[in-house]
C-alpha cells in the first residue's frame, strides 16, 4: 500500500474519504477512520460564515482526536477573508486546509464561489497564495475538469495551485455543468498529472477496488479520493485496501453486520447531532447502508418515517427476522 505526503502530513495509505456536505459529518469521518481511509474531509464550511460566526459552523468545524489526519475544506472567493479565516482557525486539530473550487451548487456558484473559481484562474492563484502565506498548515485545493465542455482547464488551474504554493490538488473529472451526471473523465486527471509536480489525487467513480486500480493505471494519480461509493459503505476502504494487498475481494458485510453499523452510526449521531436533527440524518444513512441487501426495498419507505432509536431499532431487528426467515 502506497503511503501519501502532503506537505508535512504523512498519510498511511492514499484512500481519501471525499468531503460530502450533508454526509462526512463527524460521526460518518469516525467509521471511515475505523475501516481504513488515509485521510477524512470534512464537510466545506464557509469562511464568511466563520467570519459572521454563523451558529451552524461550530458543528461543522468540530474535530475529534480520533480522526487524525483530517482535511478542512473552505469555500469563499475573497482572498483577504479566506486567508484571514484560514488564520483564525489553524489552531484547531485539522491537519490541512482545502480550497473547495468544485461546488456546482447555484447558491454557492452565484457569489462567485466553489467552482465559479474555475472560470477565474487568476483570482484563485491568489486566494490560495495569500492562504498559503496566512497559515503553517498544507494547504490544498479541489478542483474540477472545467466550468463546462467550452472551459476545460483543470491542467492550467492545477498548474497555478502548484506555482502559488498548493500542497496537493484533487481532481473530480467532471465539468460544473455535469454536476454529478455522466461518467467521470480520467483523462484529464492524467492530464494533471502529467502537468504538475505535488500530489495529484484522482476523484470521480470509485466505487470498487478494481476502479481504484484501473484508475491508478489510466492516470498515475497519487491518491484515490472515494466520495459517493462510501455513502452507507464505510467498509470500501478496508475493501480496497484489501484488495490491493491480497488481490482478493472481502465478503460484503452480513446483513448483521450491516444493521449493527446503522445502530452505531446513529447512536453516534444522536448524540452529536441530538435526538430530534439525529434522527433525521440517520434515515439517508440507513436507506444506503441497506442498499443491494435483499427485501431491503421494504424497509425504505419505513426508514423515513423513524422518529426514534427505538423505532429504527425495531425496525432493523423486524427486517433481520424477515430476512432469516425468506433466505
Ligand atoms: C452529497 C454530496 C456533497 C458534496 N459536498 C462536497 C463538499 O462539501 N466539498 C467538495 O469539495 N465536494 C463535495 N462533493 C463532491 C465530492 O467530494 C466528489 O468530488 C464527487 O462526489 C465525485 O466523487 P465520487 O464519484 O466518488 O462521488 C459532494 C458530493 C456529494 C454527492
Amino acid at each position: 500500500m502506497k503511503t501519501l505526503q502532503i506537505g508535512n502530513v504523512t498519510l498511511e495509505n492514499n484512500l481519501v474519504l471525499g468531503p460530502m456536505a450533508g454526509v462526512t459529518d463527524l460521526p460518518f469521518r469516525l467509521l471511515c477512520k475505523e475501516q481504513g481511509a488515509g485521510l477524512l474531509c470534512m464537510e466545506m464550511v464557509s469562511a464568511k460564515g466563520i467570519l459572521y460566526n454563523n451558529k451552524n459552523t461550530e458543528q461543522l468545524l468540530t474535530i475529534d482526536e480520533a480522526e487524525h489526519p483530517v482535511s478542512l475544506q473552505l469555500f469563499g472567493s475573497d482572498p483577504e477573508i479566506m486567508s484571514e479565516m484560514a488564520k483564525r482557525i489553524e489552531e484547531r486539530p485539522f491537519d490541512i486546509l482545502d480550497i473547495n473550487m468544485g461546488c456546482p451548487v447555484p447558491k454557492v456558484v452565484n457569489n462567485g464561489d466553489g467552482s465559479a473559481l474555475m472560470k477565474n484562474p487568476l483570482l484563485a492563484g491568489k486566494i490560495i497564495e495569500k492562504t498559503v502565506r496566512a497559515i503553517q498548515k498544507p494547504v490544498t485545493v479541489k478542483i474540477r475538469k472545467g466550468f463546462d465542455d467550452a472551459h476545460i482547464n483543470a491542467v492550467e488551474m492545477a498548474k497555478i495551485a502548484e506555482a502559488s504554493g498548493a500542497a496537493a490538488i484533487a481532481v473530480h473529472g467532471r465539468t460544473r455543468e455535469q454536476y454529478y451526471s455522466g461518467k467521470a473523465d480520467w483523462d484529464i486527471i492524467r492530464q494533471v498529472k502529467e502537468a504538475v509536480k505535488i500530489p495529484v489525487i484522482g476523484n470521480g467513480d470509485i466505487l470498487t477496488a478494481e476502479d481504484a486500480i484501473r484508475m491508478g493505471e489510466e492516470t498515475g494519480c497519487d491518491g484515490f479520493m472515494i466520495a459517493r461509493g462510501a455513502q452507507g459503505n464505510p467498509w470500501i476502504f478496508k475493501q480496497i485496501l484489501h484488495y490491493f494487498k491480497t488481490g482478493e475481494h472481502l465478503e460484503k458485510p452480513s446483513p448483521e453486520e450491516m444493521v449493527a453499523m446503522i445502530l452505531r452510526h446513529a447512536k453516534m449521531q444522536l448524540e452529536f447531532k441530538g435526538a430530534y436533527t439525529g434522527i433525521r440524518e440517520i434515515r439517508k444513512h440507513a436507506a444506503w447502508y441497506t442498499t443491494g441487501y435483499k427485501h431491503a426495498a421494504r424497509l425504505r419507505s419505513e426508514i423515513n418515517e423513524v422518529e426514534s432509536l427505538e423505532e429504527l431499532e425495531e425496525l432493523l431487528q423486524r427486517f433481520l427476522a424477515y430476512n432469516e426467515k425468506n433466505s
